[in-house]
C-alpha cells in the first residue's frame, strides 16, 4: 500500500494544506471549501517542463484549463512558463482577462461558436485546433473576413482504445472528437487546410483519453501519428511544425491507484517519438502536451462540515456532509472513488467504515465505503485529489452556492474565488411582469 502523500498533519493534529491549518481555513472561509496546495501545482508544471525538456529538443506544456481555471490559476500557469489549452469562450475570456499571453493559448472544441471563432482570431491565439471539416471551412471564412490567417492544428482521431472510463475516452474510432485517420477524413482536412487562404496549417493534434493509468496507449498513439505524418508528408508535402499529443495522464485518487509518473510518461513518449521520426526521415516537430488533471488534481482538497451521522443497524453508517453532487459530480458521472480523513482528527486512527453522503435531494454518494476516525457532527471532512474537474464542474443544483477556492502556500492562504452568495443565485433571474408579486394590500384584498 502506498502512503497518502496529501496527508500532512500539523502539531495540533489537524490536516495541513500548503502549510495552512485546514480547521482555521474552514472557520475563516466556511465549508464546503476547495483548497489548492500552490507549491504542488508549481512542482508539477516544473516536473513536466524538465522531464520532457530533458528528453526532447523543443517542448511546450500547455495546461488544460478545463481541469480548473480562475484568473489566479491562469497567472500561475503563465509564471511557470506553461501554455494554456482553452475549450470555450469562457475559458478563453478568463485567460485573456488574466493577461495570459495569447500566443501560448490553444483554442479547442468540437463545436466552436461564431463568438469563439471571433474571439480566438481577434486575440491572436497561438493555435486553433480544428476538429471537423465544417469547422475548417467556417474558420477559413472567418479568418478571411477578419483579414487574418489562423494558425491551425488539425485534430486527428487516431482510433486508439484506452483503459479508462468510457465517458472520458476520446481517441477511439467511435468518438465525436477529431478527424479520423481511418476513412480518410484527416487527410482530406490537411489537404484543404494547406490550400485554404485563411489557414496556416502548423501541425497535428490528438488526445486519446483522460485518467490513463498506463502509458502503453501513448506509445501506440505515437506509432500511429508518426506513420500518418509520414504519409501526409510524402503525399501532400506537409511540414509538421507542431505535434500535440494532448493530455490524459492519470493521478492517484486512492491508495490502490499506481499512476505513472511524469518521468515515466516522458520516457514512454520522447525516445519512441524520436526513433519513429528518424525511422521515417522526418524533422522533429515541436512536441506539445496538454496535461490538466495531472497538474492540479492531487493539489486539491475539498473540506466539508460533517452534519448528520446515521446508523442503520447491522448495515452501515451514513455520514452526511454539507456539499456533494454540486461541488463534485465525478462519483455520479464516472463512478469516481475518493479517499478522505477527518481533518480536525487527522492524527487519529481510522476505525469505522462509513458511507459519505452529500446533502442534495437524491442519492449523492460522495464516497461509497471508507474508513474514518470516530467523528461527530461539526467535525470536518477532507476529501483528497479534488483539484481537477471539481470546481470546474460545480453546479448550483438545489440552488446551492458554489464554494470558495483558496490557494495555500507557505502557511499563507489566498482567495482565488469568493464563495457565491444567496443573492448571486438570483442575480440572473428576471421576473416576468405577469408573475411579479402584487402589492401587499392587493394581496391582502385577494386573500380576503
Ligand atoms: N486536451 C484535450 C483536447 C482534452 O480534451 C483534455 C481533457 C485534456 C487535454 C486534458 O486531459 P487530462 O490531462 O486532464 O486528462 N470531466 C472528466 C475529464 C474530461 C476530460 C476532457 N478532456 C473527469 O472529471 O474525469
Amino acid at each position: 500500500m502506498s502512503e497518502n502523500t496529501m496527508l500532512k498533519v500539523n502539531e495540533r493534529g489537524h490536516l495541513a494544506v500548503g502549510g495552512c491549518d485546514t480547521v482555521e481555513l474552514a472557520h475563516k472561509y466556511g465549508t464546503p471549501l476547495y483548497l489548492y496546495d500552490e507549491q504542488r501545482i508549481r512542482d508539477r508544471c516544473r516536473e513536466y517542463i524538465a522531464e520532457f525538456g530533458d528528453r526532447y529538443p523543443q517542448v511546450e506544456i500547455a495546461y488544460a484549463s478545463k481541469a480548473a481555471l480562475t484568473l489566479g490559476l491562469a497567472r500561475l500557469m503563465d509564471q511557470e512558463g506553461m501554455g494554456l489549452d482553452v475549450a470555450s469562450a469562457g475559458e478563453l475570456y478568463t485567460a485573456l482577462q488574466a493577461n495570459f499571453p495569447a500566443e501560448r493559448i490553444k483554442m479547442h472544441g468540437n463545436y466552436k461558436s461564431n463568438l469563439e471563432y471571433r474571439m480566438a482570431l481577434e486575440a491572436g491565439v497561438g493555435r486553433i485546433v480544428v476538429d471537423s471539416l465544417i469547422e475548417l471551412s467556417q474558420l477559413n471564412c472567418w479568418a478571411q473576413k477578419m483579414g487574418s490567417v489562423a494558425d491551425v492544428l488539425v485534430r486527428v482521431r487516431p482510433g486508439i482504445d484506452t483503459h479508462t472510463h468510457q465517458l472520458i475516452q476520446t481517441g477511439q474510432v467511435d468518438s465525436k472528437f477529431g478527424l479520423g485517420i481511418y476513412g480518410g477524413e484527416a487527410r482530406e482536412a490537411i489537404e484543404l487546410a494547406m490550400a485554404a487562404e485563411g489557414i496556416n496549417l502548423r501541425g497535428l493534434h490528438c488526445h486519446i483519453g483522460s485518467q490513463l493509468l498506463e502509458t502503453d496507449a501513448f506509445g501506440r498513439t505515437i506509432d500511429l501519428m508518426v506513420e500518418f505524418l509520414a504519409r501526409v508528408h510524402d503525399e501532400l508535402g506537409l511540414e509538421c511544425e507542431d505535434l500535440d499529443l494532448g493530455g490524459g495522464l492519470g493521478i492517484r485518487y486512492t491508495e490502490k491507484d499506481e499512476p505513472p509518473t511524469v518521468a515515466d510518461l516522458a520516457e514512454t513518449i520522447c525516445p519512441r517519438l524520436l526513433a519513429k521520426l528518424d525511422e521515417h526521415g522526418l524533422d522533429y516537430p515541436r512536441l506539445i502536451l496538454e496535461p490538466g488533471r495531472s497538474i492540479v488534481g492531487d493539489a486539491g482538497v475539498t473540506l466539508y462540515t460533517i452534519g448528520v451521522i446515521k446508523q442503520i443497524p447491522d448495515l452501515r453508517t451514513y455520514i452526511s456532509v454539507d456539499g456533494g453532487l454540486s461541488d463534485n459530480p465525478r462519483p455520479a458521472l464516472y463512478e469516481a472513488v475518493y479517499e478522505a480523513v477527518v481533518a480536525n482528527r487527522a492524527a487519529e486512527t481510522p476505525e469505522q467504515w462509513v458511507r459519505v453522503a452529500g446533502k442534495h435531494c437524491e442519492t449523492d454518494t460522495l464516497i461509497d465505503d471508507t474508513c474514518l476516525a470516530a467523528c461527530e457532527p461539526g467535525d470536518l471532512l477532507a476529501v483528497f485529489s479534488t483539484g481537477a474537474y471539481n470546481y470546474a464542474m460545480a453546479s448550483n443544483y438545489n440552488r446551492f452556492t458554489r464554494p470558495a477556492v483558496v490557494l495555500c502556500c507557505d502557511g499563507q492562504d489566498h482567495l482565488l474565488v469568493e464563495r457565491e452568495s444567496l443573492a448571486d443565485l438570483i442575480a440572473q433571474d428576471r421576473m416576468p411582469v405577469h408573475l411579479a408579486p402584487r402589492e401587499a394590500n392587493e394581496r391582502g384584498c385577494a386573500a380576503g
